[in-house]
């Protein structure tokens, strides 16, 4: 992909602030954390759009309570156009991560994570999306 240079005129803060992300997030260079930056606003962008995007829903619960895992089947069948993959993991005695790929209109997305992360026994939820690029 061609490569095109500008030029950027920054308050010294905001530069200083700049290069502190750059420090802190590890980025190699002032460049890939400005890419990074335009990329994060314009899958915002997309999300609040509605556009088509993909994403990910991360769930940690309790597979002791077992109302949870018949539930959250139940959600995932009435969702099942917007699910690629899941992923589950015992993570020790009582604990599973589920890792869900999801794909689709981010509403449609928002409403499936939203569903999933408020049953009961959910110790922590999070859905990530990102653009399709
Ligand atoms: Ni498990």
């Amino acid at each position: 992909m061609e490569v095109k240079r500008f030029g950027v005129s920054l308050e010294n803060e905001l530069l200083v602030e700049l290069d502190r992300l750059v420090g802190k997030k590890q980025f190699p260079n002032r460049s890939q954390a400005i890419r990074y930056l335009i990329k994060k606003f314009s899958v915002e962008d997309e999300w609040e759009e509605d556009k088509n995007v993909a994403g990910a829903i991360v769930l940690v619960y309790d597979h002791h309570k077992r109302e949870l895992q018949t539930k959250s089947t139940d959600i995932q069948h009435n969702y099942h156009d917007l699910i690629l993959s899941v992923q589950h993991v015992h993570l020790d005695h009582h604990n599973c991560l589920e890792t869900i790929a999801v794909k689709g209109k981010a509403s449609k997305l928002k409403s499936l994570a939203d569903k999933l992360i408020a049953i009961k026994g959910v110790k922590h939820g999070e859905l990530v999306m990102t653009s399709q690029m």
